[in-house]
């Protein structure tokens, strides 16, 4: 069984990755092989509107004509059991990485037919994770919830059931004093840091068991 864990933010080591990590962790304590792709390692576009993949008997039929460094990865995921997509928020949406690479996963998929149906082979387990520097209570008032919650909904209409996990209120500095930051304080920040960020990894852990426990329901 095979758990991706793809890395949305150009950051390795923080935030982001600290709870795809843990969410590796969770999937592993399920007996799941897991692997981390740093998407920012690659080099790839999003979806150029060829339409290769909707073409009536076109060799691309379904699957994305662009050939760069994401056919590999596209490949591996009908081979996986479980993914989970982790991004910062950057202006109230996901990264340009992750958009680019979810225009290039889902829409060879999609079907433009009544039912908007899907060519995916089988259910795949979704997790999202979103970090930000919002607070959690912020987190409705500005939009992004709903903003993502679009993303899930099409990560599950065309993969698999999908499930959404918000970390807010993220510490983004290493040292606050080096930057000209008035917005936020560093003591605050780091308060959280020590005090809520753990209970997020632990969410993310649990994410992790609950995509893979799933994996065995959702493929009967
Ligand atoms: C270009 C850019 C735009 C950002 N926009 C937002 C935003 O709209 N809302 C927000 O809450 N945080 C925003 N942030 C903060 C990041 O989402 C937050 O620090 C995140 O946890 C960073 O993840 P990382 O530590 O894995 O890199 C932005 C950061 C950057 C660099």
């Amino acid at each position: 069984m095979n758990y991706l864990a793809f890395n949305g933010s150009p950051r390795k080591g923080w935030n982001t990755e600290t709870v795809l990590k843990y969410s590796m962790e969770g999937a592993a304590s399920q007996g799941f092989h897991t692997e981390l792709i740093h998407l920012y390692d690659y080099d790839y576009k999003g979806c150029r509107s060829c339409f290769a993949c909707k073409l009536k008997d076109g060799k691309s039929y379904g699957r994305c004509a662009i050939k760069d460094d994401l056919t590999a990865i596209l490949n591996k995921i009908e081979t996986a059991d479980a993914i989970v997509i982790g991004s910062p928020i950057y202006f109230g949406d996901v990264t340009g990485a992750v958009r680019a690479f979810m225009e290039r996963l889902l829409f060879p998929y999609l079907v433009y037919d009544n039912m908007y149906s899907t060519l995916f082979p089988k259910k795949l387990p979704v997790g999202l994770i979103y970090t930000m520097n919002v607070t959690q209570e912020k987190l409705e008032a500005v939009g992004y919830k709903q903003q993502v919650t679009r993303m899930e909904q099409i990560f599950e209409r065309i993969l698999g059931p999908s499930k959404s996990l918000y970390i807010t209120d993220t510490y983004q500095f290493a040292n606050y004093s080096h930057y000209v930051v008035t917005s936020f304080n560093e003591e605050k920040k780091a308060k959280r840091k020590k005090e809520e960020f753990p209970k997020d990894c632990q969410k993310a852990f649990d994410l992790g068991v609950s995509l893979a426990v799933q994996t065995h329901t959702v493929n009967p």
